[in-house]
């Protein structure tokens, strides 16, 4: 029988995990709101880029009592006595994610991807420094220099960004900007770049200049781990990630690096510069993702989410949508709605009223102002995860351009609404526990 990758056989029978009786009855408001959010997961198309499904293994590790532990510091020396079962999980957690990544050392306690690049900023950059970062309205995150953020109110962002042309890094103009700016650092990576960085080639720019590398994969960690992508750790000083992008694992951030003259200063910048106690129910459960993670069948997903990923750009380019660059090399799909006359805005909200969740986004050189977008940001690693594929994804295409050409018509949109329905019905999200 066909599986999902929580574990769920495939099938046509609706199932869904169901909240114990104890929240319904001490919170009957939140528990109700937890329900209603499991329903619109489980009946809904999650096209989210940013988005996945953590396992059930992944949740209880996340719902157990290590929430209630304080632990300040790092095992074996913390500020708090009791630790010993915390200090286990989170060197199981450092251990594991170092072997998944290959990296000789690893911080799990950053509480979110934002955290583990302010770490890895203030590692390297003094306030007033310039460093490079992917331009905001090409991909780049807020992390890697919004006017609003740390990184852009602490630091001086100089902006690399994409050739007009084929919507590809513009790898000479960030050479030219290295050259002209010798920054400290170069931030590399995104949050909605769907083409793969040339690592060995920034490395080099960066080495002309006596750059530092920081590699940002948070959107791509899990399709690294599963070898379905190149690995940025070799050529990278440091490297940062949120867990629970195409990872799978709970919300939260992760620092990776070889070098150990970087250790003291990572380490002490997360805790006690920037972070209190560390979540250790999350950073079990972080543990658990990264054992998921490293079994051989974590690799055939993260392989099936960029074949996923090609399908959907293939399926949305015959229906005549256009993407930026063309198409995509790893989970994500960009689509230019603004061609077919529709704002990014609107397309979301027609979407999300058929029971497709994506987001607006801005692509290259947007006329629109980010609010408005002409774009459509799509990410397959959660479709993935309920074992859907090729075909599933044709289907998916057909459904996103129905909405779109039914935008404003709400009985359009409801008759595509339980189609998609049908559509995710077949594909289980989590099985009610056994009593
Ligand atoms: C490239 C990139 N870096 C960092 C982050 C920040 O992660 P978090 O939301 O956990 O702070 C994100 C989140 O979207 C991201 O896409």
């Amino acid at each position: 029988m066909r599986r999902s990758y929580t574990g769920v056989p495939v099938s046509r029978t609706f199932s869904r995990r169901t909240l114990g009786p104890l929240l319904a009855e001490r919170d009957p408001e939140i528990a109700a709101a937890i329900q209603a959010e499991e329903i619109r997961q489980s009946e809904g198309l999650e096209l989210i880029a940013s988005e996945n499904f953590a396992s059930d293994a992944v949740m209880e590790a996340t719902g157990s009592v290590m929430t209630n532990k304080y632990a300040e510091g790092y095992p074996g020396r913390r500020y708090y006595g009791g630790c010993i079962h915390v200090d286990e999980a989170e060197r199981l957690a450092r251990n594991r994610a170092k072997e998944l990544f290959g990296s000789r050392f690893a911080n799990v306690q950053p509480h979110s991807g934002s955290q583990a690049n302010m770490v890895a900023y203030q590692a390297i950059l003094e306030p007033g420094d310039a460093f490079l970062g992917m331009a905001l309205d090409q991909g780049g995150h807020l992390t890697h220099g919004h006017p609003l953020n740390f990184s852009g109110q602490f630091y001086l962002p100089v902006a690399y960004g994409v050739r007009r042309e084929d919507e590809r890094l513009d790898l000479d103009q960030l050479a030219e900007l290295a050259r002209e700016h010798r920054p400290k650092m170069i931030m590399v990576g995104a949050s909605a770049y769907p083409r793969l960085y040339p690592s060995a080639e920034i490395r080099q720019i960066a080495d002309e200049v006596g750059a530092k590398v920081v590699t940002d994969i948070a959107h791509v960690a899990g399709l690294v781990a599963g070898g379905a992508i190149p690995s940025p750790v070799p050529h990278s000083d440091i490297v940062t990630t949120t867990t629970h992008k195409t990872l799978r694992g709970p919300r939260g951030g992760l620092i990776l690096w070889n070098e150990k003259a970087y250790g003291k200063a990572l380490n002490r910048i997360t805790f006690p510069g920037i972070q209190g106690g560390p979540m250790m129910h999350t950073i079990a459960a972080k543990a658990v993702c990264f054992r998921e993670a490293l079994d051989p069948s974590f690799a055939e997903y993260a392989r099936q989410i960029v074949a996923n990923a090609r399908a959907l750009a293939e399926a949305l380019m015959a229906l005549g949508f256009r993407l930026v660059s063309g198409g995509t090399d790893n989970h994500l799909v960009l689509v230019d709605v603004g061609a077919r006359g529709i704002t990014g805005r609107d397309a979301e909200v027609a979407m999300e009223t058929a029971g497709i969740t994506a987001n607006k986004n801005t692509i290259p050189f947007d006329p629109e102002k980010p609010m408005i977008a002409s774009g459509i940001r799509l990410g397959t690693a959660a479709l993935t995860t309920r074992g859907m594929r090729e075909s599933e994804m044709a289907e998916v295409a057909r459904l996103m351009d129905a909405a779109l050409r039914s935008a404003g018509d709400e009985a359009g949109l409801a008759r595509i609404a339980a189609e998609v329905a049908e559509l995710a019905s077949g594909f289980p999200l989590y099985v009610t526990p056994a009593a």
